[in-house]
């Protein structure tokens, strides 16, 4: 659940039949907690309404209030907010009533429970500790439940790497033998070649056979590779390896080929450091890392008339650092965009192409390895789009044993 804006301080409603106790609550609170918006009603319909608005709102109920009690509208309040927070006052202190009263306050789910007169900053002191607990409680269920919705996300990724093995596993034995046969083909060619003595066989053989012969070995050999990298990809381990940069941008270029063809896209990549670049996680967490950043960016030029596309990968060192920037020259990202894009959820795309969960798996792969990742919209002479990686380069090699 997104917060909605302007929410962040937290907020509190007073209800009291006692339209001069309220005024008197309007001064002495507003004083004594700055910056918090404060509702002050003697109205438990308006009370209502609050709540229906609201759900972080901490009520403080009067529990006399006309022929109406307290306690049943708190009732009322958590039947529609059902987190709603509440801490009672009473002016009636005396009479055998009170004990009972006091008691089924709290056991109704009050929070506190105050006299009249009241201590304005006493109470001020008890609403600002439950406006903090509040915030928290709804922090951390806020968390909770993008954690899940993340955790549900990797299981369905590991249904489709579970799917993908079996795939690859069916399409590597038929390929197996289509190879072997090719190989087989093109040497019994090259033989019957060298032994034709019609000019005509020769001809067919080297203008048609062979070529056509040879781009199938390669179309069979792309096809290795590709099934290579989705085993990597997809395989279930959690080991942590020295990994080299290079390496994992040749599995995502393999990876991601087939969409930058078709968006007639330009992928250029550029080392700029002279020592090997190597960092410390797993191997299969950073191809989908980058992937997914690489994606992103071919997804950007969808629908858009830019001329020609690019995406540039560099690759760079800065003290201990591996600095990765991943660039395109499309359209700029919004700024409303660029203040949430690693949060979880947050998608522009259809719902069968994103989940808006990548850049927030990013971003915790890049946490893991002790790196963080950054998005920035650069104009020089051209418009791009970055994102920029940095990793603790890996220094200790006899770890990787
Ligand atoms: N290179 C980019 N250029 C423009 N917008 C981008 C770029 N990368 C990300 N975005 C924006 O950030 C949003 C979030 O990206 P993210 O990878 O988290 O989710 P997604 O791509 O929408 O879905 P998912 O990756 O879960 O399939 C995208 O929907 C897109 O609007
Ligand atoms: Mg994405």
């Amino acid at each position: 659940m997104k917060k909605p804006a302007g929410e962040e301080k937290g907020r509190y409603c007073v209800l009291d039949d006692d339209t001069a106790f309220l005024e008197v609550a309007r001064g002495q609170l507003s004083e004594a907690l700055p910056g918090v918006a404060g509702l002050f009603t003697a109205d438990p319909e308006v009370a209502l309404t609050y709540a229906r608005n609201d759900p972080r709102l901490l009520y403080v109920i009067d529990i006399r209030l006309g022929d109406k009690n307290g306690i049943d509208i708190y009732h009322d309040i958590t039947r529609i907010s059902p987190r709603a927070r509440v801490i009672f006052i009473t002016g009636d202190t005396g009479g055998i009533e009170y004990g009972r009263m006091r008691e089924k306050a709290l056991s109704r789910g009050g929070i506190d429970f105050i006299e009249k007169p009241i201590k304005w900053h006493e109470l001020a002191i008890k609403m600002q500790n439950h406006l903090k607990l509040i915030e928290y409680q709804f922090d951390l269920e806020d968390r909770v439940e993008e954690r899940t919705r993340m955790l549900i996300h990797a299981d369905r990724l590991a249904t489709v790497g579970t799917m993908v093995s079996s795939i690859v596993h069916e399409v590597n034995s038929p390929l197996t033998f289509i190879k072997a046969n090719q190989e087989t083909s093109l040497l019994a060619v090259q033989r019957i070649r060298t032994e034709c003595g019609d000019p005509e066989t020769r001809r067919l053989i080297d203008e048609t056979i062979l070529p056509g012969l040879t781009d199938s070995i390669q179309g069979v050999r792309q096809i290795e590779e590709l099934l290579r990298s989705f085993r990597r990809f997809y395989k279930q381990e959690k080991t942590l390896t020295a990994i080299d940069l290079l390496s994992i941008i040749d599995d995502v270029k393999t990876l991601t080929i087939y969409n930058i063809r078709k968006q007639a896209i330009t992928l250029n990549i550029v080392n700029r450091s002279r020592e090997p670049l190597e960092v410390w996680g797993n191997k299969q967490e950073l191809i989908q890392a980058v992937t997914n950043i690489v994606n992103n960016a071919i997804d950007a030029f969808e629908g858009t008339g830019v001329k020609p596309r690019r995406i540039e990968i560099t690759l760079d060192r800065s003290d201990d650092n591996l600095v990765m920037t991943i660039a395109n020259n499309g359209p700029k990202i919004t700024q409303e965009i660029a203040d949430n894009i690693f949060q979880p959820f947050l998608t522009t795309k259809s719902e069968e192409k994103g989940t808006g969960l990548g850049l927030a798996i990013v971003r915790q792969i890049m946490k893991g390895m002790g790196g963080d990742i950054v998005m920035r919209n650069k104009q020089d002479d051209r418009q791009l789009v970055e994102f920029v990686c940095t990793i603790p380069l890996y220094r200790d090699r006899k770890r990787s044993k």
